[in-house]
């Protein structure tokens, strides 16, 4: 990802100590582009509780990096340590899995050997991710050139919800690399961007960074999907995914479950990118199995922006006394899901399909 012509990774270690955690501080974004700097894996955990740094594979990667941390002060700690990160957020399974492959590379080295290796396999996590995340986004562009064949000289319309783009991963993305690709070949497209209440991961971060790439994009209101699906503006919706199940179910960011209902009352086809890492061959019924992050009322009854005059300020919106629910994922059934972009290719969102093209997962 670029920023300000600056290439940079969403997390990485600091060039100048070599041994800190710099992370993008996705809670200032649009407004200040500030790198925080995580010295242990309590940083860490606050880091992804708060959600400083957020999406599914770039909280995985930087939950590796948390363990290297730790492992630098107690390299004995490496079981309590992967325990306290693996509980930050429950949704996305890329934290378990990247919790797990740590625990895999360390468990049987003699603590002096730890921290070394643990630095190494985070570098080998976030590697993986950026690589990953490239071959999605080639495996997804010919959805988009197939559409501007059938349409020369117009632009592809695409609509996204959440953020799953550089900011969610190490680098490129997941929904939003194919998006990337077929910019940078000369493709016109235009993104349809959901606002994503209530923590507009839409309108504050796929924004910024669609609009620092040069993509050209709308924000819409949450609720105006359906009716733009209606009138023919949107050619494919494409989406990320914090975890999905052998099945096929997909669990993504609250208000995705509709979206792929309007997409199918329309024939608007719905597409899931995700890496490796997302795949959960344990559950298989999404709606009942996976775990539903319940976020702070204060998410639905506040909201946070810039004034005129430069300053962050939080106002609540809805009135005092009044509770507010916050689930913040929900599930949208394989039947809806037209299919999935992965790094080995585009797959139906079947049981069938997802076990041949990971026998090893199986
Ligand atoms: O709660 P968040 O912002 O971490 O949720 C993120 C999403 O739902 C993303 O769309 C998803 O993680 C895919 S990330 C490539």
């Amino acid at each position: 990802m670029k920023i300000d012509g600056i290439w940079h990774r969403s997390v990485r270690v600091d060039a100048q100590d070599g041994w800190s955690i710099r992370i993008l501080d996705q809670t200032r974004l649009p407004w200040q582009v500030e790198w925080l700097r995580l010295t242990d894996e309590n940083d860490v955990a606050h880091a992804i509780r708060a959600m400083q740094t957020r999406g599914a594979p770039l909280i995985g990667a930087t939950a590796a990096y948390g363990v290297a941390l730790a492992m630098r002060r107690d390299p004995a700690a490496l079981e309590p340590v992967c325990a306290m990160l693996a509980e930050t957020r429950p949704t996305a399974i890329n934290l378990r899995w990247a919790i797990e492959r740590m625990l895999a590379a360390l468990r049987n080295l003699p603590p002096a050997d730890r921290a070394a290796a643990a630095y190494a396999e985070a570098a080998a996590i976030a590697d993986d991710d950026a690589a990953t995340c490239e071959a999605i986004g080639r495996h997804g562009l010919p959805l988009i050139e197939e559409v501007a064949a059938r349409k020369p000289g117009k632009p592809v319309k695409v609509l996204t919800h959440c953020n799953a783009g550089w900011l969610a991963t190490v680098d490129w993305g997941t929904a939003l690399a194919p998006i990337y690709m077929a910019h940078d070949a000369g493709i016109p497209v235009h993104v349809w961007v959901d606002e994503t209440r209530p923590r507009n991961q839409g309108a504050a971060l796929t924004a910024f960074e669609l609009g620092a790439h040069g993509v050209p994009h709308t924000v819409v209101a949450d609720n105006a999907g359906g009716h733009l699906m209606q009138h023919g503006e949107v050619d494919l919706v494409i989406v990320g995914t914090d975890r999905v199940t052998r099945t096929g179910d997909v669990a993504n960011k609250i208000g995705t479950y509709l979206k792929a209902l309007a997409a199918a009352d329309n024939g608007v086809p719905f597409w899931v990118a995700l890496p490796h890492s997302t795949l959960d061959m344990r559950v298989a019924d999404g709606v009942a199995e996976i775990p539903i992050e319940e976020r702070s009322q204060a998410e639905v009854t506040d909201l946070t922006g810039r004034t005129a005059d430069g300053r962050i300020e939080t106002i609540r919106v809805v009135a005092g006394g009044s509770p507010a629910a916050n689930p913040a994922f929900d599930v949208t059934p394989a039947r809806l899901v037209t299919g999935l972009i992965t790094e080995r290719g585009r797959i139906p969102a079947t049981a069938e399909a997802i076990a041949a093209m990971y026998p090893e997962k199986a």
